[in-house]
Parts: structure tokens; C-alpha cells; sequence
């Protein structure tokens, strides 16, 4: 009942006959969020922030030819996805799964070295045998031979760092039922790769840009992590993606764990602070300045493209799971269950740079919105949050191999969880027929309640 108000919300604005008693009703939930929000902050995310930004049903929409893009959604699938238009596919809980994984490490050749941790003898295999369960709605799993329908002669960029490319190789892997795409890039280079599922004339590109802006790795040997120090150009586009990215249909932006390492940061060219540089006469003013700041500018990247037609999908910080330590201090993830959500939290530097994400996010799009252009959120943090289990930890590479990250606990295997991340894609492509649908049910309520 409570749930049923909370979801009328949008649409209550422009019903103006709604009885006196849902008033009532709807006021006590406000207040009943507002206590939910001041003591768990991540209920009030889940009950209140995506639904806002998500369904937006309220966004005066863009060109009416955009509605028309995912028309080929199949019928029976209609009555699902209007009850996921309206639901937080994001809040919900880890349920078993005995018929997953869908692919192997014999099945799918393109399993990054460092994540096939079957192949350095991880023990166990329960960690791949999970699937997400939103708490008002299902989530389906992964239906290849559906996504590359929807997605047919569409492009797709992931702009980002390794967890970026983790997403895409998981995904690669979840569509080789289907089928394999081909290398069309001159470069084979996974940074910069180009692939195409010539069935569906469908491209796949990695775009690798682990800070979204411009950036360079300077030599620095005393530096306090001694891994390098990153001067980050605050205000400058990272032209790697940002003149290559205008013909693409979808782009899914991801950046997170490379602000934790050292870096410098330059606006108008000039050196505006740091972030655990230690250098004299620099002032450390945080990772998060700068993560909200290359936000900022990655979304102006985009707005300010001029052919650019597509959908941005913000995906947000995926937090790592390091226990008694950092990375460099011998932390490690030992966990062979996933959280269920009453279990841990999200909180300190994962919160705030979640927030960070959401609150740049909210002005990019508005900004967006003006020129036409759509972004979505595609909201893994929760999920994530609640898998401590799926990380490589020590069994990305063999025992005696000497790699800077012994313990990964930011990756994640594949098979594993972050195949996931496809289910909610794919939910979301469906929903945004839907959406546009609703969109425009809604201006034409509007325009008769009005007049
Ligand atoms: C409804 O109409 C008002 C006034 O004409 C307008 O400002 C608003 O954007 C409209 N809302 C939608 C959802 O179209
Ligand atoms: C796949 O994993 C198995 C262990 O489950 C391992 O023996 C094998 O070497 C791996 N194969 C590849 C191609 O990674
Ligand atoms: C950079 O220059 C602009 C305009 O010239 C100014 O508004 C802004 O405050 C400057 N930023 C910094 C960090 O100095
Ligand atoms: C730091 O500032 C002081 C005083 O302005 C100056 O004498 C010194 O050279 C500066 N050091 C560096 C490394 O720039
Ligand atoms: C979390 O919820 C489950 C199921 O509702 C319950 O069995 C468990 O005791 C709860 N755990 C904590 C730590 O509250
Ligand atoms: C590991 O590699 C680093 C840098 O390449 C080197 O300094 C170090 O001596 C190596 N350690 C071992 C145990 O080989």
C-alpha cells in the first residue's frame, strides 16, 4: 500500500482529483522518508533517488523520433516491463541461482587474463550462482539473442577504465551464445578496440580513459604510493574519446579506482591542488574534488558534441572489498557468500563518491535535457556493494607471478557477478521504449487536464 503511494508520486501532480485519504497517505510516507533518509541513507537512495532520476516521467521530452528507436521490443514482453517502468531494479537482494554461469572459461575466449580465476584455481565456484532479485519486481536474466535484436545496427562505446573493460568482456561472453563479434579496429589493442556482430551489425568499442579527462603519467619515483604520479587536467576534455564518440548510439561511462592513486591537478593550466602527492607548496585537497570535477567535464564533453544523438548510462562506482588492509597493505577478500543488504552498508569514501556520481549526474543530464540528449543511471552500486565474494583476490594470476595487485578485490571474476551489469542493460534498453511511451501518454494528459 505504502509502496503502491510512493509510486504515484509522479503522476499525483497531474491527477488533481486524487481523494483527500492519499493525501494522507502520501504525506506520511514523505515524513516516513525523511526519518528513513536521515538514519539510512541508502533506503532513501533506493526508495526515492532512482526513481526520480530514472522514470523521470516528468522529462519534457526530446525529439519524438527518438520513441520510435525501440519499437522492436516484443509484444509479450510489454506487461514486464511496464511494472519495471515503475520499479528499482537496483534495490534488492542476491538470490541463488543454480542454472547460472551461462558461460565458462572454455566457452568464452574473451575472459581477461586477470579475472579468469578458475584457470588459477579458485576452490570455490559458488560465488558464479547468484542472480540479482529486485525487491518490487524480477529481474530477467541475460537474454542474448534479445539484446542483439534491440540493439541491432546500434553502437555501443564503454569510456572508462578496467572494470569498464571487465563489463565489456562479461558481456562479450553472455552474447557468445549467440554469437562472436570481429576485431574491425586497426589496433587489437584492448584499449582502443573496435568490435562488430556482423549478423546485427551491431559495434562494440572500448574507450580507455581511467580519469574521463585528460591526463599523464609523469615519472615520480618517491612518490608516497610509488605507482606513479597522475597530473589530471581538471577542465580539459580527454580527446581520445570525446572526438571519437559523436557517431555512437549508446555510451556507458564508468571511472572510480584510479582516483585513489597520486595525482596533481591542473585548471587553467595552472596547479590548483593534489591528492596524496606530497609535494611542497601543493595543497592535498582530495580525491573527491577531482572525481567531481572530471565528471563535470566529461559530461560537458558530451553536451557540447555537436552530431552526438545517443544515450549516455552512467554506470556508478563499484566498490571494492579489501579487508584488513589496503591494497598495498596485505588487504585482502577472503568471502565466499554475497552480503544480503540488512548486512553491510554503503559508507565514507564509497558514499561520498557515489554521491558525487549522482549529484554530477543530475546536472549533466538537466544540461543534457536542453540539447535533447539522454543519460541514465545505470546504478550497479547496491548490487556490488553486497559481493565481496566475486573479486579475483589472489587467484588472478599464479602464486609465485609478481603483479602490483596481489589481492584484486576490484575486479571482478568472470563468470561472475558483474555479468549482471547485462541484465540491467538490457532491462534498461527495454524500459526506454517503454519510457518514451509513457513520456508521451503523459504530455498528452497533461495538455487535457490543463485545458
Ligand atoms: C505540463 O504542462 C506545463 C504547462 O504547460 C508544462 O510546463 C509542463 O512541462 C508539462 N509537463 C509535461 C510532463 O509535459
Ligand atoms: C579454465 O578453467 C579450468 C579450471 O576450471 C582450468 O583448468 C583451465 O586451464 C581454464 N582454461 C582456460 C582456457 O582458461
Ligand atoms: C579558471 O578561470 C576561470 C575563468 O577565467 C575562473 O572562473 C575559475 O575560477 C578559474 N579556476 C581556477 C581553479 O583557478
Ligand atoms: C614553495 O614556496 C616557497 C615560498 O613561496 C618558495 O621559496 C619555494 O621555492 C617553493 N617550493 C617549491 C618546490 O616550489
Ligand atoms: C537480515 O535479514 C534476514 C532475513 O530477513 C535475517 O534472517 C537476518 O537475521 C538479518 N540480519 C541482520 C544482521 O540483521
Ligand atoms: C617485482 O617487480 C618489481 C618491479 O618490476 C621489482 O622491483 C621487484 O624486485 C620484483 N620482486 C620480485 C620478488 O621479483
Amino acid at each position: 500500500m505504502e509502496h503502491q503511494a510512493i509510486d504515484e508520486l509522479p503522476s499525483g501532480k497531474i491527477c488533481p482529483q486524487k481523494p483527500p485519504k492519499n493525501f494522507v497517505l502520501l504525506v506520511s510516507v514523505l515524513l516516513l522518508l525523511t526519518i528513513v533518509q536521515l538514519y539510512h541513507p541508502s533506503i532513501f537512495r533506493s526508495l526515492f533517488l532512482s526513481k526520480t532520476i530514472d522514470s523521470n516521467p516528468q522529462v519534457p521530452s526530446t525529439s519524438s523520433s527518438s520513441s520510435s528507436d525501440h519499437s522492436n521490443v516484443q509484444e509479450d514482453d510489454l506487461p514486464s516491463i511496464t511494472s519495471n517502468l515503475k520499479c528499482d531494479i537496483f534495490t534488492g537482494e542476491w538470490v541463488p541461482n543454480p542454472e547460472a554461469p551461462y558461460y565458462t572459461n572454455t566457452t568464452c575466449w574473451a575472459i581477461h587474463e586477470h579475472q579468469n580465476c578458475m584457470k588459477y584455481g579458485r576452490p570455490d565456484a559458488e560465488f558464479m550462482k547468484w542472480k540479482w532479485k529486485p525487491d518490487d519486481c524480477e529481474l530477467p536474466v541475460f537474454n542474448p539473442a534479445q539484446f542483439l535484436e534491440l540493439v541491432r545496427g546500434k553502437s555501443m562505446a564503454f569510456v572508462g577504465d578496467s572494470v569498464g573493460r571487465n563489463q565489456m568482456q562479461s558481456l562479450i561472453c553472455l552474447l557468445s551464445r549467440v554469437e562472436y563479434p570481429i576485431v574491425v579496429s586497426s589496433t587489437e589493442d584492448q584499449r582502443f578496440i573496435r568490435w562488430k556482430y556482423t549478423s546485427y551489425k551491431f559495434t562494440l568499442a572500448a574507450f580507455w580513459t581511467p580519469y574521463l579527462i585528460k591526463s599523464k603519467q609523469v615519472t615520480y619515483t618517491e612518490g608516497p604510493t610509488k605507482n606513479g604520479l597522475f597530473e589530471l587536467y581538471l577542465d580539459e576534455f580527454d580527446e581520445a574519446w570525446t572526438t571519437q564518440i559523436d557517431e555512437f548510439d549508446y555510451i556507458i561511462l564508468s571511472a572510480g579506482h584510479w582516483f585513489f592513486r597520486s595525482m596533481v591537478y591542473y585548471e587553467n593550466q595552472t596547479i590548483s591542488g593534489c591528492n596524496y602527492c606530497l609535494i611542497d607548496n601543493v595543497t592535498d585537497i582530495g580525491k573527491q574534488y577531482a572525481y567531481r570535477k572530471a565528471f563535470r567535464t566529461a559530461f560537458k564533453a558530451i553536451n557540447s558534441l555537436e552530431n552526438f544523438k545517443g544515450i549516455t548510462y552512467i554506470r556508478t562506482f563499484a566498490p571494492s572489498h579489501f579487508e584488513n588492509g589496503m591494497w598495498n597493505e596485505g588487504g585482502n577478500c577472503l568471502r565466499t557468500k554475497p552480503y544480503r543488504s540488512n548486512e553491510t552498508r554503503l559508507e565514507g569514501l564509497d558514499l561520498e563518491l557515489y554521491k558525487i556520481q549522482i549529484e554530477e549526474y543530475r546536472k549533466g543530464e538537466r544540461e543534457g535535457r536542453k540539447k535533447g540528449l539522454k543519460y541514465r543511471l545505470l546504478d550497479t552500486t547496491q548490487a556490488m556493494l553486497l559481493r565481496p565474494d566475486g573479486h579475483p583476490s589472489r587467484y588472478g594470476h599464479w602464486p609465485n607471478e609478481n603483479v602490483t595487485l596481489y589481492n584484486d578485490c576490484v575486479h571482478w571474476c568472470l563468470p561472475g557477478p558483474i555479468d549482471t551489469w547485462s541484465d540491467f542493460l538490457l532491462e534498461m534498453l527495454k524500459m526506454e521504449g517503454m519510457r518514451s511511451a509513457e513520456e508521451k501518454k503523459l504530455r498528452i494528459t497533461n495538455d487535457t487536464t490543463l485545458n
